[in-house]
């Protein structure tokens, strides 16, 4: 405990910006989110998640801020601190399960993003190596040996950085790399709205179809929005814990929204308008950026370099989330095992290690082996993004907007007075983490089932 409360801390108020807009820029904004828009109508998907995104879950996002910065140390320790209680210490508890059941297939992914990136460096990639890009996609996945040295460099990299601690190794390195990907991401879409034929897909993503949109379509927006923000798995509780005093917790909350949604933004922008210049069907689903990527940039003027770029921008944006999700499960075992750092950190990636080689086995020897009809890894995706996250969500807005009471939450995002932030705006946030959020998250909890 010593070890945790004299160093983790973050040095500055952008220090803790950069670190929580690491964690939320990530796989979900460049592998997921160009696709769910593919799939459920272009801008009108895109509308729906402005707004759910904007009304509904940036007030989580806050209210995950003020239990970690109220509460201080580990997210069990952070609950049980701010509601008296400790019985809540379990919604810190599932939290580091929810970073658990993320991160084991999340390592996989970025074990694929390695490979890619080293591919891309390879001589040969933009002569036409990769031209039947979904046969070597699907040989790499599916060989048992290969995905899972690849997710082995990619956990030893994330816990390289942990090990260092929350200044030295989280804030440093988010710092430099946040700045860093949105140069990279502006840079590709460039090269990508500047082909011939390419307004088709501008049209495509701000242009609403909602004839596309169903209710279906609904859930994934709102299921997006809490990924993207890494919502519901203590993430922000964590980091919250490190935020100085003087930060203004509202303000940040706002600031990490807005560059996440506007970098979601910018990968549409780098990535539809290459799709539709090479008249590639744009709901290609989960291989769009390892499968469908590859093959445009085999054909299009400069694509080795775009190649490079892109895959170094998915692999920076993979390990900061990662780091993130990592930092969630180490601080909970140094609390609640009482360990140092490393130790934690080893005890993580061991873990890691086993569940990150089922998920990816999963997609190749253990194909055969399913619950729910999904292969382990879809399970673990589904079961993290669309149960454990909702739950953890709900859990922190419930403990803020009726246990601990608006006169805290007040106290909290003021700093005791010192902060402004207009009576109409904390009380309208307040309300919608007491009454709106809630009830947004058990409706469609509720409907996804039926
Ligand atoms: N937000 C990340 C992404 O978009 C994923 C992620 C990182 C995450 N940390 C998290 C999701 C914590 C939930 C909880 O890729």
């Amino acid at each position: 405990m010593t070890e945790k409360r004299n160093n983790d801390a973050f040095s500055s108020n952008f220090g803790m910006i950069a670190a929580a807009i690491g964690s939320a820029i990530g796989l979900g904004n460049l592998w997921r989110f160009p696709y769910l828009v593919g799939q459920n109508g272009g801008a009108a998907f895109i509308i729906v998640y402005l707004i759910i995104t904007l009304l509904i879950c940036t007030p989580i996002l806050l209210a995950e801020m003020v239990i970690g910065r109220r509460g201080g140390g580990s997210p069990r320790d952070a609950y049980i601190k701010v509601t008296g209680c400790k019985g809540w210490g379990a919604a810190g508890i599932l939290g580091m399960l929810t970073c658990f059941m993320i991160m084991s297939f999340y390592v996989v992914v970025g074990g694929w993003t390695i490979r890619y990136l080293v591919m891309s460096i390879a001589p040969g990639f933009h002569r036409g190596a990769v031209l039947d890009s979904g046969a070597i996609f699907g040989g790499f996945v599916s060989s048992s040996f290969s995905p899972i040295i690849y997710s082995l460099i990619f956990i030893l990299l994330t816990i390289g950085i942990i090990n260092l601690g929350v200044q030295k190794g989280i804030e440093k390195t988010s710092k430099l790399m946040m700045p860093l990907l949105f140069v990279l991401i502006v840079l590709i879409g460039i090269r990508s709205v500047t082909l011939p034929g390419a307004q088709a897909g501008l049209h495509y993503l701000f242009k609403p179809d909602f004839s596309q949109f169903t209710f279906d379509s609904l859930l994934a927006a709102l299921g997006q929005s809490f990924f993207s923000l890494s919502l519901g798995a203590c993430m922000m509780v964590t980091y919250g814990s490190y935020t100085p005093r003087t930060s203004n917790l509202a303000k940040n909350a706002a600031i990490i929204t807005v560059s996440d949604t506007f970098f979601a933004l910018l990968a549409g922008c780098a990535i539809m308008p290459a799709v539709f210049a090479f008249g590639i069907n744009p709901s290609e689903g989960a291989g769009l950026v390892f499968v469908t990527l590859p093959q445009i940039f085999t054909q299009m003027p400069l694509g080795g370099l775009c190649a490079i770029l892109f895959f170094v921008t998915l692999f920076l944006a993979a390990i900061s989330s990662s780091v993130s999700l990592f930092e969630v499960m180490t601080a909970t075992i140094m609390d609640v095992g009482k360990t140092r750092r490393r130790t934690a950190s080893s005890i993580c990636a061991a873990i890691l290690l086993f569940t990150g080689s089922i998920c990816s086995l999963s997609q190749g020897a253990l194909r055969s082996i399913t619950i729910g009809g999904k292969n382990i890894f879809d399970q673990f995706d589904y079961v993290s993004s669309n149960i454990l996250m909702t739950l953890g969500g709900l859990l922190a807005v419930l403990c803020v907007g009726w246990v601990i009471k608006k006169k805290i939450f007040i106290d909290e995002i003021t700093d005791g007075g010192n902060i402004p932030v207009s009576k109409p705006l904390a009380s309208a946030l307040f309300f919608v983490i007491k009454y709106l959020a809630p009830i947004v998250i058990i409706t469609t909890a509720i409907s996804s089932i039926f």
